[in-house]
C-alpha cells in the first residue's frame, strides 16, 4: 500500500524504510530512499507524483520498459492456472521456456539450471565446475578486478572491484585469483593498444599456468556496473582459447550486458564466442519478476548424468518466472529490440562523446550497443579521478552521485557505477528523442563536476 493509502507522507514512508530496513552497499545511515509508486515504458514515478525517464533500467534489468504489458499479462495468466510447483516436477511452460531460450543462447548451451537472482546463478556456476573438476583438485577461479559478480559469500569472493573488501575479512569462499582488466583507458601494464599485444589476456595464461589447479575463468563479456569495460576485439576469443589450452572452463556472466544490451543477443555473440558456461539474470524477464539462468554446455551436462549436482532451490524454475521469461523474448523479437539497440547505440555514443568535447570532468565515454559509461575525472591529462575506493567505502558522497542528484532532480535517473562513473543503459525501448532529452540534462549536470575539476590546456 502507498505512503498515501495508508495515511503517511511520502516523507514518513522514506522513513520508516530507512528504519527498518537495509538497502546494502552503503552505510546505512546515508540511505535516504525516493519511493517510487508507479512504472509506465521509460518512465518511474515517485509518491509525490513526480516522473522520472530511466536513463539506466535500474541498471540493465527492465530492458523491455517498466510494466511491460506483455510479461504481466503473462505473469497473471500462469499465476491463474498453476502460480507455484517444486523444481523437482516439470511443468508445461518450464518446457516452453526451455525451447524458447534455445532461439536465442549460444549454440553449444543446451541444458539450463533456473535460480532466482544472478548471484545465484553465479554460485551454480562455480559450484558446477568445482565439482565437475573435484578428482583433478581445480578448484581455482580466475576473476578479474574491475568486476560484479553478486552479494553472496562466493560472489562477493569472485568480485573483484570494491564491494568485495568488507566481506573478504570473513574469508568467505577461498580459491579465488584476480587478474588485470582490458581497461584500455587506464592500462594495467602501462601499454597501448594495438601495440600492447592483448597483453591482458595473455596474462590470464600466465596466472594460469603459474597457478596451477585453475577450473575456470569467470568475466563479465562486456563489463557492467564495474565500469563498463568493452575489450578489443582479440581478447575474448584469446581468452577462450587459453581457457582451453589450460584445461579449463570459461563462465561468462552475463547477468548485465546480455538480453540485446550490447546489440546482440548475448555480449559474446559481438566476438562469436561460445563459453562453456553462460549466467544470465536481469533482462531475461525484462526485470518484471526475479529469475536468473546458469547454462552449460555438452560436457557439463553430460557430467551430471552421472554425478551428484550440488545445486537447486525452493524457487528454482517458478512457473511464473517462466512464463515471464517466454514473454520477454517474444517482446525482445517482436519489437526488434536487440538490432534496435545496436542502431540506437550509435547515436547515443555519438551524443556521449559530445559530452567528453564539452566538460573537463569527463576522462573516458566507452560502451556498446545501449551500454555505456561516463567516466569521470578531476584531472583529464593526469586521470586523477575525484574518488578513490576509500571514499566509495568510507560513505563520502562521490562526484558521480552528486551528478546523478543533479540529474534526478530535473527529472532523469542514472546509475552511479563504482567507483568513478555514470552508467547509461536504458529500457531498450528508449526513443532517439528520449535520449536526446537525457544526454541534454547530462550536459547540465556534469557543471557540477566540471565546478571541481582542474582547469587543464
Ligand atoms: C555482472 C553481474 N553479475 C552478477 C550480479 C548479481 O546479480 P543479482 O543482483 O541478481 O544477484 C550483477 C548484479 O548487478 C551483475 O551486474
Amino acid at each position: 500500500m502507498s505512503g498515501e493509502g495508508a495515511g503517511l507522507t511520502p516523507k514518513e514512508d522514506s522513513e520508516v524504510l530507512r528504519n527498518t530496513n537495509y538497502s546494502g552497499f552503503r552505510l546505512e545511515s546515508t540511505w535516504k530512499p525516493v519511493v517510487m509508486v508507479r512504472g509506465d515504458g521509460m518512465f518511474l514515478e515517485d509518491e509525490q507524483g513526480r516522473k522520472y525517464l530511466d536513463f539506466s533500467a535500474q541498471p540493465a534489468a527492465v530492458n523491455l520498459g517498466h510494466n511491460n504489458r506483455h510479461i504481466i499479462q503473462a505473469i497473471k495468466d500462469q499465476a491463474d492456472k498453476l502460480a507455484y510447483v517444486g523444481v523437482g516436477f516439470g511443468t508445461d511452460v518450464r518446457a516452453s521456456f526451455s525451447r524458447k531460450l534455445k532461439e536465442v543462447l549460444p549454440g553449444n548451451l543446451n541444458k539450463y539450471n533456473f535460480s532466482n537472482s544472478g548471484s545465484e546463478a553465479n554460485e551454480a556456476a562455480v559450484k558446477m565446475v568445482r565439482t565437475f573438476f573435484k578428482k583433478e583438485g581445480k578448484t581455482k577461479i580466475i576473476s578479474r578486478y574491475n568486476s560484479f559478480h553478486g552479494w553472496t559469500a562466493a560472489t562477493t569472493q569472485l568480485t573483484g572491484n570494491p564491494r568485495r573488501f568488507a566481506a573478504e575479512t570473513t574469508g568467505a569462499y577461498p580459491g579465488v585469483v584476480h587478474v588485470p582488466d582490458p581497461y584500455c583507458y587506464r592500462c594495467p601494464f602501462g601499454l597501448e593498444y594495438p601495440g600492447c599485444g592483448v597483453a591482458c589476456a595473455e596474462y590470464i595464461d600466465y596466472a594460469m599456468k603459474n597457478e596451477a589447479n585453475v577450473g575456470a575463468v569467470i568475466l563479465e563479456p562486456v563489463t557492467g556496473a564495474s565500469g563498463v569495460v568493452v575489450p578489443p576485439k582479440e581478447y575474448l576469443p584469446r581468452v577462450l582459447e587459453i581457457t582451453e589450452e589450460n584445461g579449463a572452463f570459461l563462465i561468462a556472466d552475463e547477468i548485465l550486458c546480455g538480453w540485446g544490451r550490447t546489440g546482440e543477443w548475448f555480449a559474446v555473440d559481438n566476438w562469436g564466442v561460445k563459453p562453456d558456461i553462460m549466467t544470465t539474470a536481469k533482462g531475461i524477464t525484462g526485470g518484471q519478476f526475479p529469475l536468473s539462468l546458469t547454462a552449460t554446455n555438452k560436457t557439463i551436462a553430460e557430467y551430471f548424468d552421472e554425478n551428484w549436482l550440488p545445486v537447486s532451490g525452493t524457487f528454482s524454475a517458478h512457473p511464473l518466472g517462466m512464463a515471464a521469461g517466454i514473454a520477454a523474448i517474444e517482446e525482445y523479437q517482436r519489437g526488434g529490440y536487440v538490432t534496435r539497440a545496436k542502431e540506437l547505440g550509435v547515436h547515443l555514443g555519438r551524443r556521449l562523446a559530445e559530452l567528453k568535447d564539452r566538460h573537463p570532468s569527463v576522462g573516458d565515454v566507452r560502451g556498446l550497443g545501449l551500454l555505456w559509461a561516463v567516466e569521470l575525472v578531476k584531472n583529464r591529462k593526469t586521470k586523477v579521478p575525484f574518488d578513490t575506493a576509500d571514499d566509495y567505502l568510507s560513505g563520502k558522497p562521490l562526484m558521480v552521485s552528486k551528478v546523478a542528484s543533479k540529474m534526478m532532480s530535473m527529472g532523469v535517473f542514472v546509475y552511479s557505477g563504482v567507483v568513478s562513473h555514470l552508467i547509461v543503459s536504458p529500457p531498450l525501448i528508449i526513443s532517439k528523442e528520449q535520449i536526446d532529452m537525457a544526454v541534454d540534462v547530462m550536459d547540465k549536470a556534469l557543471g557540477v563536476s566540471d565546478s571541481e575539476a582542474d582547469a587543464v590546456q
